[in-house]
């Protein structure tokens, strides 16, 4: 599992987290004085550290504040077993890896609502508003049927040739983001295309790439940095303002393509017909629908979502081929055994089996999204565990994904996903109400967009580099790294390699 179950090691903590770790216990000295011991219940019954006079509720903060929410979440899961009770902030929370009762959460209607530090996500302009983290449940409803509409039917037909004329484009510009000693920066270049991607399908407003990528990457810092804070934190300057800054400073950027997009529709004459995401919520403002907020930071998720978690998920792919080298040939001759000649563009009525179970194992032995935070809405027993209303929930589904069922659980191979995989054991998206609503599409677009790359190039990341040896961190989900070279590769073009008949596949020299 290597870097899964890290203990806490110096190496394995960014020098971030290492600052925000130890200001973190300072907080929680103010905090002892400041939260009443009453606020935490213990119970029994659950096996977790013990409450000790608030000690416990104390230490286990510490751990998640500490080494993010992630690591925290496997370590308990490995010291008490797959239920385990932690506090987090002084609330209860349960940390689930049984797929029985993973897979009743997911699909019950009690649990639709997430939590976290209210201010925290005042900060990033979640309360209450968006769907990510909105626990405002009619609003969330709302925001949903939104996404919903967009993500799939009719948009998602045009996914696959977004997809891959955006690839192709990029790939086509690959010297410009190639340095001198022939690396391409490609957790960057494939953060480009994503963001390229997600722009015309859902918004449709030229803007600078660049910028905004820069812009979704310090959102999403802040976002993981805030996410579970006291409300101390937010009460000191030093600490709080940059995060302040750059939370505030994409819900800027997006107000103001809305306002070249509203623009855009009142110049433009048709009006009815193959309205965009952005432009059907426009609609909603104008009809008292939403407010202006909300379509703000709908907008705003909707831009994010597939550069946080879809591009991160294909550079981890890139990795686990060179590591397969033989699964990285036999997904190229499937490709050109079943698309022929329409390429990628045949997508839309030719199934890529095997590619389809590549992205799965991808998704289970190394996930970029590996677990989901939910909030109990009601009193519920499953398998005999009462749950009181108000319980903090994650599901730890990474983890899920390798303790049970699978037949390799801590190895790569396709052989896990040889038999069809009962739901119940492989939830990568989630399912049911507060599932992931990007799912259908996340698919179609890591298709189009591994097809349209891994029929021009093979892709060498810097010689030793493999999915277990790159530093991560792995807080509001798994990441890479970046403040180093580390992540460059180089980019063989397909046709200028000779392909020996007996050996596999293009090796990395
Ligand atoms: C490989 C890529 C992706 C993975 C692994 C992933 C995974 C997840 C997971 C596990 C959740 C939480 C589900 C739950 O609580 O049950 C989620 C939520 C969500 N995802 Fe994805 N996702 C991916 C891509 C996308 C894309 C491309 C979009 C949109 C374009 C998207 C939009 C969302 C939204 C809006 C939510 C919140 C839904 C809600 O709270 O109602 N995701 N995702
Ligand atoms: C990104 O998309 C826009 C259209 O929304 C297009 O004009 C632009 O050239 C694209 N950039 C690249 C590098 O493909
Ligand atoms: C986009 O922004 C980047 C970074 O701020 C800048 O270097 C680049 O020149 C800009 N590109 C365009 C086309 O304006
Ligand atoms: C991949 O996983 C999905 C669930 O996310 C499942 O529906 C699909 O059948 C799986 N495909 C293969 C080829 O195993």
């Amino acid at each position: 599992m290597g870097n899964l179950l890290q203990p806490l090691t110096i190496s394995s903590l960014t020098v971030n987290s290492l600052s925000t770790g130890a200001t973190g216990l300072l907080f929680f000295l103010l905090l002892i004085l400041m939260t009443s011991a009453e606020s935490w219940r213990q119970r029994t019954d659950l096996p977790g550290p013990y409450f000790l006079f608030g000690l416990g509720p104390l230490l286990s903060y510490i751990r998640f504040i500490w080494t993010g929410i992630g690591t925290a979440c496997n370590y308990y899961n490995n010291k008490y077993g797959n239920i385990v009770r932690v506090w987090i902030n002084g609330e209860e929370t349960l940390i689930i890896a049984k797929s029985s009762v993973v897979y009743h959460i997911l699909r019950s209607p009690h649990y639709i609502a997430r939590f976290g530090s209210k201010k925290g996500l005042e900060t990033i302009g979640m309360e209450g508003n968006g769907i990510i983290f909105n626990s405002d449940v009619p609003l969330w409803k709302k925001a949903r049927s939104f996404f919903a509409k967009a993500l799939t039917g009719p948009g998602l037909q045009r996914t696959v040739s977004v997809c891959v004329e955006s690839t192709t484009k990029h790939l086509d510009n690959l010297h410009e983001v190639t340095s001198p000693s022939g690396q391409v920066d490609t957790l960057n270049l494939l953060r480009a295309i994503v963001v390229n991607i997600s722009n015309k399908l859902f918004l449709g407003v030229p803007f600078n790439e660049t910028q905004l990528m820069l812009k979704i990457h310090n959102y999403f810092e802040t976002w993981q940095t805030v996410l579970i804070k006291p409300n101390i934190f937010f009460m000191i300057g030093w600490l709080y303002n940059k995060h302040k800054k750059s939370g505030q400073e994409l819900q800027d950027v997006i107000q103001e393509l809305l306002e070249v997009k509203k623009k855009m529709i009142h110049e433009s004459d048709k009006l009815d017909d193959d309205r965009d995401f952005a432009t059907e919520l426009i609609f909603a403002q104008n009809h008292g629908e939403l407010s202006s907020e909300n379509v703000r930071q709908c907008v705003l998720e909707m831009v994010i979502a597939a550069p946080d978690t879809l591009s991160i998920t294909l550079f981890f792919m890139l990795l686990l081929l060179k590591q397969n080298p033989a699964v990285e040939e036999s997904i190229v001759e499937e490709m050109k055994a079943v698309l022929g000649d329409g390429g990628a563009e045949n997508l839309k009525h030719q199934d890529l089996n095997l590619l389809e179970k590549f992205i799965n194992e991808s998704m289970r032995f190394h996930p970029v999204v590996d677990f989901t935070m939910r909030k109990a809405l009601e009193d519920d027993t499953i398998d005999d565990i009462k749950i009181r209303k108000g319980t903090n929930i994650i599901l730890n589904i990474g983890l899920m994904h390798k303790t049970e069922y699978f037949t390799h659980p801590n190895e790569f191979t396709l052989d896990n996903f040889d038999k069809t995989v009962p739901n119940r054991y492989f939830q990568p998206f989630g399912c049911g109400p507060r599932s992931c609503v990007g799912k259908h599409i996340a698919m179609v677009m890591m298709k189009a967009i591994l097809v349209t790359l891994l029929s021009r190039y093979t892709v060498c990341p810097l010689q030793g580099r493999t999915i277990s040896s790159i530093r991560q961190t792995n807080d509001l989900s798994q990441q890479p790294v970046e403040d180093e070279d580390s992540l460059a590769m180089r980019f063989i073009p397909l046709g200028t390699v000779h392909v020996n008949e007996h050996s596999t596949w293009v090796s990395c020299m």
